[in-house]
């Protein structure tokens, strides 16, 4: 039998399994750095003051990545070149004594950094980012998290480029070296990891602030920014401080060092990073302020700012054993970030946003070839599982244990598992056992959402026996098969339930554990009629099939007291309309009375964040996620006539909405819920108008007078699929406004690149040329690309191909370049098993021609693999 063509490269980058772990055979218990910065020739050396793991025997590996060696000595004596090897990623050290002083030098080259990885430059600044394994681009070290050192950092640098010198921990020395050049000296007394460790050296400037946390201390909090833009880092402070205050009274987890430090970097591979006492950030999100941000942003901000000071203790005082672990962090931060958000805002309305984040990453994710559990069993590279399941499933297993355990008895685990835990490297499991233990419950069972991917399908069924005055309500669980798992074990799940009665009353509310494949709970002593309200608050992570009549629908999307379970009705009734329409292929009468008169309940009076989720359809790439085929075509076209009708039937009712949410003659507070609640439903009134003749005006009219980036944005999307000459006006005098300001310019582009309409493909290919798009700068690359292959179906599925091939260009280009940024550019490749044979073919081919391309970096490699399938 011929063997297959090989698809792989030259080298097979290696696999890591969890299974192998395997402790180090020594520790650094402390790690001294001297940086001696230059743009071109930096020196680092180092000295690590090592020791041998208890009985481990061998040699000693430390990791190193486009590292230069210029010294290496044990105890003060230089190492003969028979005591030690260097391979391209490793230098191996063998005969070590149990303990010692190891001391190098290596010299790196920041400038030429394009991968962000490491230490580089971003806009003049010096920044490094060492998560998850970029510490080894910058020294030779055991670049893994379960080896913990205090460090101690002394950085030199030109007095006139880099007035600022930052790292880790509390500044305890600072002088002149009488040449020109200055330094600074750092000392953080908490071990840690490698990837914590952070410098930034530039011109910089700073808004400072204080914190007194519950324990007393006083603190010195500091945003550090580029000139010019410190009164945009207001509301990022603010945040800070709520946080502080947060963490204290709902955890009792304080800060501990004297100082606090952001700063904010305008190239950045992700969102930001937690480094011990130095966060470092996008500057997307940090800098604010009404003229250039919109309510959303100020909402991510909150997010962020709060999740990397939350890591200070989920992630820095208890890290990670290995990266296999890394949900134990992230998903526990992200549970916190949310929590925080719910309580600062409105909580239902967090809680809607979080699940539609979940819905539009981790479904996707979890149902296609890219699908892995929580807690991974190996990678190629570890950059490319910092994932929707890690983070966000992830955030949804704990909040089932907080569910599970309620709240009282989740915090109590909580407060056990940093007691317990405080300054080592720890696993999924340790977390799982401290809950158990202080909760006196066996969660062996519940341990399974670790490690089986894929969402489960939960089905109710429910019938009324009347002799026996009872009604039984039968939960099936289903998972469907993923990639290296075909066969699925049953989850523990905590489905909350209620049945309401006629006049929308709850008459039972419960928790049901259903922890086998099906199961049938009893409700006894009940009359007829009663209409069953299931997974509320989604408490659950699946997706919910039910016995649901169109009458219960309609009911529950009027009257649910749980109003996520409000918001799922109505979603449930819109996505059945689309369908509808989908069918029909014509608008015979789509709305009934029924349906409008349940829609149109929440128009004109409750909380307005929560009226805008009401009253918005589901996206059309969720649509498409209950169709066996995704026809974007089609489905877009129907979701359009479905707003259309909805926007003739309701006009009037739109018009007045547009009128009455104004917010007059107050100033915008990105801190008021009401006022931004406001803003999302006016924002949505103009949606409506906007597919009526009578709509453009208010845009055009809303984009002259507005006064802040919300509104001016609400009315450039409310145009966005219109071939109409105010769009075009509008987009003119946006970049005309805002070509100054870069974070602004990715919405520019990021608008154009979404636009469903014909001409949107020339124009992205278009806009690779232009002399704002830069392929160095992750945010614009985001902008343009990004947005439209993840968020413009429409024409990325293009039947031609070359939405696919536009991709696969950028990815190859970014390759080289920025291997972290390509490799998550890639991942929209992969969703080929959602689209029709023809599509599929071509989806497919651009992933095959990434392969076989020369060069190929691991991360691109592994996603490129994985997302074939080969
Ligand atoms: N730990 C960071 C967070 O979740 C994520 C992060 C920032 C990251 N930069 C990174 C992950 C670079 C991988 C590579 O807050
Ligand atoms: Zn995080």
């Amino acid at each position: 039998m011929p063997q297959a063509t090989q698809l792989a490269p030259k080298s097979v980058p290696q696999k890591t399994f969890l299974r192998d772990y395997q402790p180090p055979s020594f520790w650094v218990r402390r790690m001294e750095l001297d940086f001696s910065l230059d743009l071109v020739a930096t020196r680092v050396r180092s000295r690590l003051h090592f020791e041998r793991n208890g009985e481990k025997t061998g040699d000693w590996t430390l990791d190193g990545e486009d590292v230069r060696l210029r010294y290496l000595s044990l105890d003060g004596v230089p190492l003969a070149a028979d005591r030690y090897r260097l391979t391209p990623t490793q230098l191996h050290l063998s005969a070590l004594p149990v303990r010692g002083v190891l001391e190098l030098e290596t010299e790196i080259n920041p400038a030429a950094n394009t991968r962000l990885e490491g230490l580089y430059r971003s806009s003049g600044l010096f920044c490094t980012q060492c998560e998850a394994e970029g510490f080894r681009r910058i020294t030779y070290y055991p670049d893994r998290p379960d080896v913990m050192a205090s460090w101690r950092v002394r950085l030199s640098a030109s007095r006139a480029d880099c007035p600022v010198l930052l790292s880790n921990g509390n500044l305890v020395g600072a002088g002149d070296n009488g040449d020109g050049t200055h330094w600074a000296l750092w000392d953080d007394p908490h071990p840690k990891p490698a990837y914590l460790f952070a410098l930034v050296a530039g011109r910089l400037d700073y808004l400072e602030s204080s914190h007194t946390t519950a324990l007393g201390r006083d603190i010195c909090l500091r945003i550090y920014v580029e000139p010019g833009n410190r009164e945009r880092c207001a509301y990022a402070m603010d945040v800070l401080k709520r946080a502080m205050r947060w963490d204290e009274d709902r955890f009792g987890l304080n800060y501990d060092l004297d100082c606090f430090n952001i700063v904010a970097v305008s190239d950045f591979n992700m969102g930001a990073m937690e480094n011990k006492g130095l966060n470092i950030f996008n500057s997307k999100y940090i800098l604010a302020d009404a003229q250039t941000a919109t309510d959303r942003d100020f909402g991510f901000i909150e997010s962020i700012v709060a999740h990397e000071y939350f890591h200070n203790w989920s992630g820095n005082r208890v890290t990670c054993r290995d990266w296999f672990q890394l949900s134990l962090k992230e998903g526990l931060t992200v549970f916190r970030d949310q929590e925080f958000s719910a309580d600062m805002r409105s909580a239902p309305v967090q809680r809607i946003d979080d699940v539609k984040t979940l819905r539009a990453r981790q479904f996707p994710e979890d149902a296609g070839p890219l699908a892995h559990p929580v807690r991974p069993e190996s990678y190629i590279e570890i950059n490319n599982f910092y994932t929707a399941t890690v983070y966000e499933k992830g955030a949804e297993v704990i909040r089932m244990l907080q569910t599970l355990l309620g709240r009282a008895g989740f915090d109590k685990g909580v407060v056990l598992y940093f007691e317990r835990y405080d300054g080592q490297a720890v696993t999924c499991d340790d977390w799982i056992a401290a809950m158990a233990q202080a909760n006196g419950v066996d969660l062996s069972l519940f341990k399974q959402w670790y490690a089986q991917a894929g969402t489960p399908v939960l089905t109710a069924d429910w019938v009324y026996h009347p002799a026996q005055s009872c009604l039984e309500l039968t939960l099936r669980q289903q998972t469907p098969a993923t990639p290296g798992q075909d066969e699925k074990a049953p989850l523990q799940m905590p489905v909350r339930c209620a049945l309401l009665d006629a006049t929308a009353q709850t008459v039972r509310e419960e928790v049901l554990l259903l922890d086998q494949v099906q199961k049938t709970f009893r409700f006894e002593g009940l009359d007829a009629g009663l209409v069953p309200s299931l997974n509320r608050g989604f408490s659950v992570p699946v997706k919910l099939e039910t016995s649901h009549s169109v009458a219960e629908r309609l009911f529950l999307m009027e009257h649910d007291s749980d109003p996520f379970n409000r918001w799922e009705a109505t979603q449930d009734c819109l996505r059945l309309l689309v369908l509808a329409q989908l069918d029909s292929g014509e608008d015979e009468d789509a709305l009934s009375d029924d349906f409008l008169a349940a829609f149109k309940a929440p128009l004109h009076s409750g909380d307005p964040a929560f009226r805008a989720l009401l009253l918005s359809l589901p996206t059309v790439e969720s649509l498409a996620d209950q169709m066996v085929v995704a026809d974007y075509t089609r489905l877009c076209a129907g979701h359009r006539a479905v707003r259309t009708a909805l926007a003739q039937a309701l006009e009037s009712d739109w018009d007045r909405l547009f009128h009455t949410c104004a917010v007059v003659r107050r100033a915008f507070d990105p801190a008021c819920g009401e006022q931004s609640g406001l803003r999302a439903l006016r924002a949505v009134a103009l949606d409506y108008l906007c597919l009526l003749p009578v709509g453009k005006p208010h845009a055009a009219q809303l984009f002259a007078t507005a006064d802040n980036m919300t509104e001016r944005m609400m009315a450039l999307q409310a145009l966005r699929d219109e071939d109409c000459p105010e769009r075009q006006t509008m987009l003119d005098d946006f970049a005309a406004r805002f070509g100054d300001h870069p974070l602004v310019m990715d919405k520019w582009f990021s608008l154009q690149a979404t636009a469903q309409h014909p001409r949107t493909l020339d124009l992205v290919e278009a806009l690779r040329q232009h002399p704002a798009f830069s392929w160095t700068n992750p945010n614009r690359v985001r902008a343009l690309i990004g947005a439209f292959s993840v968020n413009n179906p429409l024409c990325f599925h293009d039947l031609s191909g070359r939405g696919y091939r536009l991709l696969a260009e950028a990815v190859l280009t970014l390759n080289g370049l920025n291997p972290q940024v390509a490799a998550r550019l890639l991942t929209p490749l992969g969703t080929w098993q959602r689209v029709d044979e023809d599509r599929q073919r071509l989806m497919k081919q651009e992933l095959r021609r990434i392969l076989d391309s020369d060069n190929l970096s691991r991360d691109v490699y592994d996603v490129a693999s994985r997302a074939l399938g080969v």
